[in-house]
């Protein structure tokens, strides 16, 4: 019977694999595949964002997107893998200045959009530089992995209206936040 331990345990286990990313994808669709037993598991509570581990080789964050925010760019400095299993979630990627600060525009400059709708697998890569949002009516959810400490990891945070890089903090985060409108 799945259980969020079962899940903890086989997610560091995958994690420990000779390949974590394509052990941790694998996982993951198994785990998307059968939402209802992934509900029943998880932790009910309003939050939207739900720490289930971390460690050094493992962060597993349990997301909820309600439609109409969008989060600001940020980057993990660690691979990412996340599975989708209710709704769709947007992420917009932006490609950084050659110093790793605002592009020569001012601000970072998205470069690509992808869709992902529930259920699906994706990856990112260690420098990838990200925002999240969700551009339908209802809210998403997905497990992410990330593949090390994330709460220990000094990483960065781009503000959205002036472009500025600074380090990672949860308020400038949560306060950057914008309508996606
Ligand atoms: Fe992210």
């Amino acid at each position: 019977m799945f259980s969020l331990d079962n899940f903890i345990s086989d997610s560091l286990a995958a994690s420990k694999a000779s390949d974590p990313v394509a052990a941790l994808m694998a996982l993951l669709r198994e785990t998307v595949g059968d939402v209802d037993a992934l509900l029943s598991a998880l932790p009910e509570t309003a939050d939207d964002e739900t720490l289930i581990h971390a460690s050094d080789i493992l962060t597993i964050y349990d997301i909820k997107l309600p439609p109409g925010i969008l989060y600001p760019p940020h980057n993990h400095r660690m691979r990412v893998v996340i599975g989708f299993y209710e709704g769709c979630e947007t992420n917009l990627i932006y490609k950084p200045g050659a110093d790793g600060g605002p592009g020569a525009d001012g601000g970072l400059k998205q470069v690509d959009r992808l869709d992902f709708q529930a259920p699906t697998v994706a990856m990112f890569e260690r420098e990838v530089v990200h925002a999240i949002t969700n551009y339908s009516a209802t809210t998403s959810r997905a497990i992410h992995y990330y593949l090390g400490d994330l709460l220990e990891v000094e990483r960065q945070l781009w503000n959205p209206a002036t472009g500025q890089k600074m380090t990672f903090n949860n308020d400038d985060y949560f306060g950057f936040a914008t309508s996606n409108q």
